[in-house]
Parts: structure tokens; sequence; C-alpha cells
């Protein structure tokens, strides 16, 4: 297909945009819509359903229906649907890169790469839907058996991201599937379109062999809170599943505290990235753009904070402004543009908020730091030199291409200043030093840490946070778990 800078005609036609409940595709209720814009050209490209409370109560009407049909479905069968939605999704790759792209401003290359990264999940959940353990055993006492078995844990609510249309949604729907939960989906309102596309997969997939129609419900919204609250007070609703910031993951573990629910948080980030004297610089540079530019920094794993040892402090950030200059700004669906744009206006003003109080309190801006404001949400790669560790570029996180170098001193000192925050997510260590790199994985509080690499997302993986960065596991044998129940009967 032509990718161009918005979505072809042909997409734009086929593409769904209402709600899916119960199988169906329709308007939502009082047929109001919201405007999808492309944040590279603030044109509009679609209007999307609005859903209201209102929807939201027919998913779930839907999910509770279809839940003990698709608990009964046999795993195999269940599997046969993942695996054949995992097909639909490298067959229309091209279709959901330029949605990613258009919708989120990802260059096509990386919105192809997370088409393959979102269909790995389906593809790895299609291979664990067999496998859900219990066990037997003699009760030690003697005088009985214990039959452990493991249960979906009930239809459940997935409150999905902008930055990761595709990932995020099939992350949290296909475990959720291979379990045999039922689910409504909430994708966010700034980039909803992929979400949708792939909805249809499942919803195609479900009706061709005549299995529950309401195992997959999606109500996209405006006002996601007055959609979401009634759906967390409702008794038949087992678990929310969120990925988005750690503000509104607390607010929405209060109101799941309400019906006991079980949750999987997946919330805000402050990754430090750790440069030690014995690192090998070109492979630190390679792993900090990686952990840097991926969707422009707009990612939960970004390297936050590039915390570096004082004598290759000079060195590492000179490679790093040399890297940073050679990436190109501008609409992701352009050829040879690296760095699309930020999602929105107000993410724009956030990073320049960051950068001045940096600036303000005597850093550097050794390349980047401004970029004429016009049609399009652009920032420009910055690197910022001497910042000190009490500015905002340090303590909070930034969803933008903005790499603030912090200089450390000793091991003891960067081990301190990587758990100085409350997020705990994922951190990145750089060092030649077996030892070192062992007792950094010990050490640092994080539920991810890569040593020597600047990814470390994968679907067979279990990605996750401590601290205020969230609860439970996605991905791998884990990330099935979070649907499960344990049931012990006494026999
Ligand atoms: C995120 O930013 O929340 C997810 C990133 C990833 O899965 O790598």
């Amino acid at each position: 297909m032509d990718f161009s800078s918005v979505i072809s005609p042909t997409l734009a036609a086929h593409a769904p945009t209402g709600v899916l409940v119960d199988g169906r595709w329709s308007p939502a209720a009082g047929s109001s819509t919201f405007e999808v814009t492309n944040p590279a050209t603030e044109d509009v490209l679609l209007d999307v359903a609005d859903g209201s409370p209102e929807d939201g109560a027919r998913a779930l009407d839907a999910a509770a229906a279809a839940a003990a049909p698709w608990r009964r479905t046999p795993p195999r069968t269940r599997a046969d649907v993942l695996h054949a939605v995992f097909r639909r999704i490298v067959t229309h790759t091209d279709d959901l890169a330029a949605l990613i792209t258009a919708e989120g401003g990802k260059p096509l290359a990386e919105a192809r790469a997370e088409v393959a990264y979102g269909a790995e999940f389906v593809r790895w959940y299609a291979e664990q839907a067999v496998r859900h353990d219990g066990s037997v055993r003699a009760a030690p006492a003697g005088g009985g058996t214990q039959i452990v078995q493991r249960r979906p844990v009930g239809p459940s609510l997935l409150i999905t991201p902008w930055n990761f249309p595709l990932a995020m949604a099939t992350r949290k729907i296909a475990p959720a599937l291979a379990a045999g939960c039922t689910v409504v989906v909430k994708p966010s309102s700034l980039a909803p379109l992929t979400t949708l596309y792939v909805a249809e997969m499942f919803r195609a997939e479900l009706e061709a062999r005549g299995l529950p129609a309401g195992t997959v419900n999606v109500v996209p919204t405006s006002a996601s809170a007055r959609l979401t609250a009634p759906l967390l007070a409702d008794p038949r609703l087992r678990k929310l599943s969120f990925t988005g910031s750690t503000g509104v993951g607390q607010s929405l573990l209060r109101d799941a505290a309400a019906g006991v629910l079980r949750t999987s948080m997946e919330l805000g980030g402050n990754a430090p990235f750790l440069v030690f004297e014995d690192a090998d610089l070109d492979d630190a540079v390679q792993g900090a753009m990686a952990a840097k530019m991926r969707n422009a920094g707009q990612t939960c794993v970004a390297a936050n904070r590039f915390l570096v040892h004082s004598s290759v402090a000079d060195d590492f950030t000179d490679r790093l402004v040399v890297a940073f200059e050679q990436q190109v700004v501008g609409d992701g669906a352009e050829a040879g543009v690296t760095v699309g744009p930020l999602i929105d206006a107000g993410a724009v003003d956030s990073v320049e908020g960051v950068v001045a109080d940096a600036v303000d309190r005597g850093a550097q801006v050794r390349t980047g730091g401004s970029w004429p404001r016009g049609r399009g949400h652009f920032y420009p790669p910055t690197v910022l030199a001497g910042v000190p560790r009490d500015a905002l570029a340090v303590t909070d996180e930034t969803f933008g291409p903005v790499a603030p170098v912090v200089t450390f001193d000793d091991d003891e000192d960067a081990l301190a200043l990587a758990n100085g925050t409350e997020h705990g997510l994922v951190a990145y260590a750089y060092t030649r030093d077996v030892g070192r790199a062992l007792v950094l994985s010990r050490e640092i509080e994080a539920g991810m840490i890569g040593i020597n690499r600047g990814i470390v997302s994968d679907a067979s993986a279990p990605f996750g946070g401590v601290k205020h960065s969230g609860i439970g596991r996605e991905g791998g044998e884990a990330g099935l778990e979070e649907y499960l129940e344990t049931v012990y009967v006494a026999l």
C-alpha cells in the first residue's frame, strides 16, 4: 500500500470506528463521536464512536454472558483463535503500521516493529493456552487428596495506552483469552484506531468458528473515568489490567479496591541508564539510542536519566550528541524520518518545561533544546550535560527525546542514584565487569534490568515494575498467571 502522511482512503473506509459489543459494531449510544488526529500534521484522521457508560454496561453484559461458554471452550480451540489472529496481524502488517504511524506518530519502521512485537504476544499466548498447569498430591497427613486447579478470573477490563496501540492491546487481550477470560477493552482516545482494527480480527475469528461473540468487546471513549467507574463498581467484573501513568493507576486501584478486583498495573517509570568507567562506549551509545529514542522517548521503559561515571562522562556525552544529531525529525510516514512527533501539544509543553527547568538549574544544552512551534507536535533530540540531581529531568518521568547526563564517582553513589526514585520499572547498565553486573542485578530496585542492552521488551519475558511502577507482570508465563485463579479441592 501507499504510505501517505494520512491513512489511505481505502484504509480509512474499512478501518472500524464504532463500539464493538457482543460481536457487532455499532455507533455509540447517542451517536456521539470524537476526532482522532495525526500528531505530525494535526489533520483529523477519522471520527470514532464516543462510548458512554451505557455502552460500557452493554459491553460488560456481553462479556459476562460469554464468560461461561468461553471458559468451557477447549483450550485448544482458544489457542486456534489466537493462532489465527496472529496470522491475520502479520498479514495486515502494512495497514496496521500505517494506522500506528498516523495516529501515534512513530516512524513507519518502528510501527512495523510494533506490529511484529504485538503479534508475538498473540502467538506466545496461543502456545501457552494449552498449558495451565495444576497439581494433584496426597495430603501429607494422609486421608485425602489435594487437587489444585487453575480457573480464569472472569470478565476483565483492559485499559490500554496510546504509545503502543497494538502491542499493549495484544499483551492484555491474548493472555486473557488464553486463560479463558472475556474482555472489555478501553483503548486510549488519542490512538484507538489500531486497537479497533485488531479487535475486528478477534471478532471475525470468533464468528467464523461459532464461538461466543461477547468474548472481545471494545469501547472507545473520550471520557474514560465516566466509562470505567461504573464497570469497576459492577460485581460481574473480576479483573482490571491498566497501562498508563502512576497517578491514574492509583486512582483506578482505589476504585478497584471496592470490588476487591485482581489488578495488573503497568505504571510510570524513571529508568536509570548507568554507564560505568569500564563500559564499551560505542555499545553504550547504541544501547542509549535504543533505550531513549524508541517512539521519540514516549515509552515507560525509556531511559530517563543517564548516570555516567565522571571519568567517561565527557566522552560518552560527546558521542551521544553525535548520535542525536544524526536523527531526522519529521512526519513518521516520510522516508528517512527516525524521530516522529510527540503525541499532542501538551506533551511538547511538558518537555519544554523540563528542559527549561534543567537549564535554570545550570545544565548545558549540548544539542536540541528548541524547535519552532508550528504544524505538528515536534521536539528535537536533546542532550543536557551537567544536570543537577534535583532537576525535573532527573526526578520526573519525561515522555520525550531528552537525555539528561548526571555524573557519579563510585558504584555506591551510582546505585543510590539509580534507586533514589519512587519508580522501579526498568534499569539499564553498561559495564564489562561481570561481578559488578551481578551486584547490580541484585541491588537495583526495578522489575527489569538490561545489562549491556538498551531493549528488554520481549513477549516471552515478564514485563513489569516494582514500587510505584506497578503490580503484576505482562508477557511470559507470568502474564498468563494474572488471568488465572487458583482453586484447591480437598478430596
Ligand atoms: C510501555 O511503554 O508501556 C511499553 C513499552 C514496551 O512494551 O516495550
